[in-house]
This record gives C-alpha cells, sequence and structure tokens, in this order.
C-alpha cells in the first residue's frame, strides 16, 4: 500500500493536468450540438483507462455511449475476488449562463488551489480520482484485493434514459458485491461523508396554450386570457405560505425522520446565518417545521426550474403571448412513489387550469428515492477508509440531489450503492462558476486506494 500512496503524492500534478485535459470536453448531454463533443469525451476517457491497463471499451447506446473499463482479470482460478463496479458520469450540465462565468467554462483554470471548469465537481474530477487510484495499483504492481470495473455513462443529467437496459443486457459481466460512487458532496473538507440517502425525481413541463398566434395586447388585451398570467395564478396556488406543497396526497409515504438520524443531523456544521448570506437571498424559506438540512435532503419539493412566455428580446412588445410554459421539477423522498404522485399532480392541474387555455404536460425523466443502512459491513469499510483517508472522522448524511440510477443498480444488479461524495457546498455545480477543491481531488485518490482494502475484508 505504501507504494501506491507514495504513487498518488508523486503524480499529483500530472493527475491535475489530466483532469484539465477530461474537463475541456464540452460534453452536454443535454444539448444535441454537442453529440460529438460526447462521443469525444467517452472516448478520451477509454483511451485513458487504456493506458493505465485497464481494459476499455465504448459501449453505443440510443443516447450518448457508455464507457466500461476493468482491472486485469486472474488468468488462472484463485480464491473468489470481490467485485466492485465504481458509477459516474462524464456528462455535464449546461454552463448557461455563460456570461457569469469568470473564465470559460471548459477552458479549466486553477486559482488558489480549487479547479474552475464545467464538470470538474460534478462529475468528472470525482470519478477520475478513481481511476488515478486503480492506477496507482496497476502501475507500481500492488496487487488489487478486488475486481474493479468502471461504468462512466454520458446521460446522467438528462435521467440516464440508456443505463438501466444496458444493465440489464450486461447483468453478468456487472454482477458485483457493491457499487461506489462518488457524485455527491462533503460538507467541509474536515467532514468526510458517506451519504446514504438520495432524493427521487419527476421531471415535466407544463405549458398553457392561449389564441392561436400571439396578439397585440391593445387591440384583444382584456377579452381573452392572458396564458402567462394563468400559469403563474396556476402554479401559485401550488404552495402555500408555509412551504407546503399543496397538491393532494403529495406527502402521501414521506418517512419521518428516526431519532438516530436527527442526531447524526445534528452532527453536521450547518450555520442558517451563513447559509442564508452564502446564498446570496435575504432570508431562507422552508416547509414550516423542519431545518434548512432536513427540507433540503429529507423532505420533498416542487420547484419551478423554467418559466417562459411571450416576448424575451430587448425593449418592449406589447401582445397577449399565445403560450407560457415552466419546466418543473419534483423531489421526492422516502417512500413516495414517483408513479402515485405523477398520477396527483396531474389530476391536481387537470382540476385547476382554467376553461380559458388548454393544457399540456409533457412528463419527463424520473427517478425513486434512495435509502440505504449505514450500518452494514460496506458502510462500515467504506467509513474506515474516508478516516484513514482525510485524517478525521466522517459524517452519515443524506443529499437532496438525485442519482436515477442507484435504484436500478439495486434492482437489477441487487447491489447497494455506496456514495462518497468529494464535492463540497460552495462548487457551485449545476452554477456558474463550478470548481473542484485539488486537495478533496487528491485525498479522494487515497481515499479509493484505502477503499479496495477496506471493502476487500468484508
Ligand atoms: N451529482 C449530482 C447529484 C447530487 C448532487 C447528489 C449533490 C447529491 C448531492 C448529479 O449529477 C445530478 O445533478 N443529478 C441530477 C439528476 C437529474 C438531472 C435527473 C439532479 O439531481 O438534478
Ligand atoms: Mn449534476
Amino acid at each position: 500500500m505504501q507504494g501506491v500512496i507514495d504513487y498518488l503524492r508523486q503524480n499529483e500534478s500530472r493527475f491535475v493536468s489530466e483532469l484539465c485535459e477530461y474537463v475541456r470536453f464540452p460534453s452536454v448531454s443535454a444539448q444535441p450540438q454537442h453529440r460529438s463533443d460526447m462521443q469525444a469525451c467517452a472516448g478520451w476517457v477509454v483511451k485513458h483507462c487504456r493506458q493505465i491497463g485497464l481494459e476499455a471499451r465504448l459501449c453505443p447506446t440510443a443516447g450518448h455511449p457508455i464507457v466500461v473499463a476493468k482491472t486485469p482479470r486472474a488468468k488462472t482460478k484463485g480464491p473468489r475476488r470481490p467485485h466492485f463496479v465504481v458509477y459516474g458520469h462524464y456528462d455535464v450540465q449546461p454552463p448557461e449562463p455563460l456570461d457569469l462565468w469568470k473564465s470559460p467554462p471548459f477552458e479549466p483554470r486553477i486559482v488558489n488551489g480549487v479547479m474552475y471548469g464545467r464538470g470538474t465537481s460534478d462529475n468528472k474530477g470525482q470519478n477520475l480520482a478513481h481511476v488515478k487510484a486503480v492506477e496507482a495499483y496497476l502501475k507500481t504492481g500492488t496487487e488489487l484485493p478486488c475486481y474493479i470495473t468502471f461504468v462512466i455513462e454520458g446521460e446522467e443529467e438528462v435521467g440516464s434514459s440508456s443505463l438501466a437496459s444496458f444493465l440489464r443486457k450486461h447483468r453478468a459481466e456487472l454482477a458485483c458485491d457493491a457499487i461506489v460512487i462518488s457524485d455527491t458532496g462533503m460538507p467541509t473538507p474536515k467532514h468526510p461523508a458517506l451519504t446514504y440517502a438520495l432524493r427521487g425525481i419527476i421531471g415535466f413541463e407544463v405549458t398553457l396554450h392561449g389564441p392561436s398566434r400571439d396578439l397585440h395586447s391593445g387591440i384583444f388585451g382584456g377579452t381573452v386570457d392572458n396564458p402567462a398570467m394563468a400559469l403563474c395564478q396556476l402554479l401559485g396556488k401550488l404552495r402555500d405560505e408555509n412551504g407546503r406543497v399543496t397538491i393532494p396526497g403529495f406527502y402521501e409515504g414521506v418517512q419521518s425522520l428516526s431519532a438516530y438520524e436527527r442526531k447524526q443531523f445534528a452532527r453536521l456544521p450547518f450555520n442558517a446565518r451563513d447559509y442564508q448570506k452564502f446564498l446570496g437571498v435575504p432570508k431562507l424559506f422552508g416547509e414550516r417545521g423542519f431545518t434548512p438540512l432536513e427540507q433540503r435532503s429529507a423532505r420533498p419539493t416542487f420547484e419551478i426550474n423554467g418559466l417562459t412566455s411571450g416576448y424575451q428580446g430587448e425593449g418592449s412588445k406589447t401582445i397577449v403571448p399565445a403560450w407560457a410554459r415552466a419546466k418543473i421539477t419534483v423531489r421526492l423522498v422516502p417512500n413516495q412513489d414517483p408513479a402515485r404522485v405523477i398520477k396527483r399532480i396531474g389530476q391536481h392541474l387537470e382540476k385547476l387550469f382554467p376553461p380559458t387555455a388548454r393544457l399540456e404536460i409533457e412528463w419527463g425523466h424520473k427517478a425513486e428515492p434512495y435509502l440505504v443502512s449505514p450500518t452494514g459491513p460496506q458502510a462500515q469499510a467504506a467509513l474506515r477508509a474516508l478516516r484513514l483517508a482525510f485524517g478525521c472522522e466522517p459524517v452519515l448524511m443524506r443529499e437532496g440531489g438525485s442519482i436515477p440510477i442507484v435504484n436500478d443498480f439495486k434492482k437489477i444488479l441487487r447491489a447497494e450503492s455506496l456514495l462518497m461524495g468529494l464535492a463540497l457546498p460552495d462548487c457551485n455545480a449545476h452554477s456558474p462558476n463550478e470548481t473542484f477543491n485539488l486537495t478533496c481531488f487528491a485525498k479522494g485518490q487515497l481515499m479509493s486506494a484505502h477503499l479496495w482494502q477496506e471493502l476487500s475484508k468484508c
């Protein structure tokens, strides 16, 4: 192991340049104009994995390709070795709005020990940390106590629509003892974290159609409903002044927090005033009766992600717009059922929309919430690896984000996911000026190196 640790330290700056190379690909899965960049980025990952001694291949899908890379398997039959799958994604969120970036999103830049660039934290830096740990084993000739297969996909940020069928097709090859995922966060560099719950998600778009074309608002305004106004009124009814979602049945099944969980929450460093300042809001808002940490990870939400209607260009244009649209995501917690919630939302919107407009709902991706016991032997092994790498006591936490595929890993591969995130709260994931802390990058590599030892003892 010492050889592995030394190798990681000696090659630290090369690893940082390699992360820069990785970040330079504008691998935005949501935008069709980046299709070839997606391909190129996946190709880079394959080439990189081959260079360090992994057996790697590019797997085409109906959407963006999936990279599979495996540590060499023993030629002769020895004792059974455990097998772990490391999951990550090479796709990134759209970088817009571009004018808010201090430097171009796909031209990585390092300032004060952090790398700026879209995808640095989410998720390129985090999955590369694992690749580098495995490189250290392979390049120093240190025997790995387990087999490792990397599955790095290109559709995580758009709902992982190709991966489930891929898992079904390659069920035998991917059969494993656990999935390791670094695609979540940690509260501070002194609080490495094992995440044991994620929220689920439902994405959809609601459109209210009004007149058959934009109308002169002076000539016709006052006689027809304004779809933008009607949509605002409709959406405004979906949340009350206590921050509760008013859709009947929305909270059905929501699990309340146990005393044990409340205790874990209380261990997390949190200061409401600093948090409010950090977010730049005049005052925090959330569901009454819950702390901010609970609100953002253990409670469901209804969020408008985008709102569009009418004229958006410079100056003014006096019209009654023909339509208005909202992009919405709902976050779900254990044990809400996405299908039921979808039904409830649909029924409620059908009931509420005014007769002066036509309602259209387009359902998008969905994922179930995830919850795993943090007390099992693998979780304990993960905590040991975090402790060894970071030199301090790890915390257990729930996260508010979603990783759609974790429930498919459980159902299809029958394996639980160990969520060991390396992103800090101020990393600006999905925002302009995304960063990845390079100390977390280095410690993440060390964590991964220890993890294979600790997990293989289970
Ligand atoms: N890495 C995130 C998920 C995450 C972030 C989990 C922070 C926990 C804490 C992931 O890449 C992501 O952003 N997923 C999307 C999924 C969606 C597009 C289906 C999300 O949560 O919005
Ligand atoms: Mn993301």
